[in-house]
């Protein structure tokens, strides 16, 4: 009783203060709004308990009403430099850290990260995903062309040497480093024989290798260096409208006639779900470059021609 009094003090003194007073009332309005969703039932769902319902799609805010999910998203935020691309304490959701989660989310419930497993990331930069698969598999080959220029210096110093050191140094310190090779390899054209791997990754980089064809060489590129059964998971640049055509992101249609029909050993996990996005995402969209700071919903970039999101393919490798 004299607990609960002190609690409705500290609260009404905490709202006193003009920044916990928005912070609140932001955490009161997303908590509505994922309420909303929730009631909603905006994605079917493969379990009672759970928002994920197909693996391939485009970003889902509604995964991060799952339980399971959440959690994973929190977990891999210790393996992270990116701290701004996870979910704080008022209901942010970013596009990139979507991406990492439902990647290793999608390759937890496909079976694949088993202790004996070999994963291969493509482009992979220095994102947290390398390192958290060394916390569960036995082997994590990271590939990507690390120290050239325009990654390194640029953007976000993705493939920048410094910054791979950098993030080794804030995984947690039981994790063993030695699990994992990073190699300078051109995604277009790897140098592994075929079966080499259980499963590769590719989150947000096929698109920059050079437009659509080199794209596409490169999904057939993972698809030929993993075993059969196993899987490969991408996530690239998707424009929200059709009627648009870019050398780099595709359309809707794009993703399946460029990513999916041409590869007759390719088979997706799940039909694609293209429309995941809530209204207030799409009206909300992130203005860049002046925008890239905002983080309440940096899920739909919009370049002032171009409007564009991630979408994430699953793809098992047939026999
Ligand atoms: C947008 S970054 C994404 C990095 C990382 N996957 C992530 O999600 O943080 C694109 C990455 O693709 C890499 N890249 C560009 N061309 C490449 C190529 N031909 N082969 C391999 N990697 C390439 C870049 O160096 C960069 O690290």
């Amino acid at each position: 009783m004299r607990l609960s009094r002190v609690r409705a003090a500290l609260r009404m003194l905490a709202l006193t203060v003009p920044p916990i007073r928005r912070l609140l009332a932001d955490r009161e309005r997303l908590l509505a709004e994922n309420r909303l969703l929730r009631d909603a039932g905006a994605t079917p769902s493969s379990a009672p308990d759970s928002h994920v319902g197909r693996l391939c799609g485009v970003v889902d805010p509604t995964h991060y009403l799952d339980a399971d999910w959440l959690a994973l998203h929190h977990d891999l935020e210790r393996y992270s430099i990116d701290k701004h691309c996870f979910q704080g304490s008022s209901g942010e959701i970013y596009r990139k850290g979507w991406e990492w989660t439902h990647c290793l989310f999608g390759l937890r419930r496909l079976g694949m990260l088993q202790p004996g497993h070999r994963a291969l990331g493509v482009g992979a930069g220095r994102e947290c995903v390398i390192f958290y698969l060394a916390s569960c598999i036995a082997s994590v080959t990271a590939t990507d062309l690390y120290g050239e220029a325009a990654w390194s210096a640029d953007r976000g110093r993705e493939a920048d040497p410094a910054l791979v050191e950098e993030s080794k140094r804030q995984c947690p310190p039981e994790l063993d480093l030695s699990r994992i090779v990073f190699e300078n390899q051109d995604g277009t054209a790897l140098d592994y024989p075929p079966d080499s791997f259980d499963f590769a990754w590719s989150l947000s980089s096929i698109e920059h290798f050079g437009g659509h064809a080199a794209a596409r060489k490169a999904v057939g590129e993972m698809a030929r260096v993993v075993r059969p059964g196993g899987i490969v998971a991408i996530a690239t640049e998707m424009l929200l409208l059709e009627e648009y055509s870019h050398p780099e992101y595709f359309t809707p249609s794009e993703i399946v006639s460029e990513l999916v029909t041409p590869f007759a050993n390719l088979a997706l996990v799940d039909p694609i779900d293209f429309h995941t996005l809530p209204y207030e995402y799409l009206v909300d969209s992130i203005t860049v470059p002046s925008g890239a700071d905002r983080r309440r919903r940096h899920v739909v970039l919009n370049d002032g021609r171009f409007q564009w999101t991630s979408i994430m393919l699953f793809v098992r490798v047939l026999t």
